[in-house]
């Protein structure tokens, strides 16, 4: 999977890392600002008002913990202006430890496919592709993350 994501040919960590890296520093290159960010709030970006052509949310709404995955979506909806997309990365079902470096995340609330396509649609998102990750079995060899697949989730929002 992440060979597809990454656009290597190979699986090694090895790759990945190299991968992972050269992403770090191009994302990072293109950050014109920080803002804070609370996915329970209603305007998550508040006191900021604005709207976004394209907004991305990294397995981030099924770990934030408070109010509901469904209210949580559409908080991140009233950022997507009419017709903007919607990119997200979430877990895949049966998931509940997330790693990012040596940091564990709880996965609150961990979503099915077809949980999530009905709170993207309750959240005034039209699903226009969905791709499933499988995670390299190394992935979990520490014994508490235990994710072993991921969705990208491509949306539209609609008028
Ligand atoms: C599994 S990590 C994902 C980190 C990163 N986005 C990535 O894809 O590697 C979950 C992230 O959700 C963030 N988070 C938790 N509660 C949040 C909230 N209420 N609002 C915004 N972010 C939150 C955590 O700080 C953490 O960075």
């Amino acid at each position: 999977m992440i060979s597809m994501h990454f656009g290597y040919s190979r699986d090694s960590a090895e790759d990945i890392k190299i991968a992972i890296e050269k992403r770090k520093l191009s994302i990072r290159s293109k950050v014109k600002s920080v803002i804070p960010c609370d996915a329970l709030l209603l305007n998550p970006i508040a006191p900021i008002n604005a709207t976004f052509d394209v907004v991305g949310s990294s397995l981030m709404l099924d770990c934030a913990e408070g109010s509901t995955y469904k209210q949580r979506l559409k908080n991140a909806s009233a950022l997507v202006k009419s017709g903007g997309f919607f990119v997200q990365f979430s877990n895949g079902p049966g998931c509940c430890n997330w790693k990012c470096g040596s940091v564990f995340f709880k996965v609150v609330d961990p979503q099915t496919p077809e949980d999530n396509a009905i709170a993207l649609d309750e959240a005034g998102f039209n699903i226009l592709q969905t791709a499933n990750f499988e995670l390299p079995p190394f992935f979990c060899q520490d014994g508490i993350f235990d994710c072993k697949d991921m969705f990208l989730t491509v949306c539209r929002k609609r008028y």
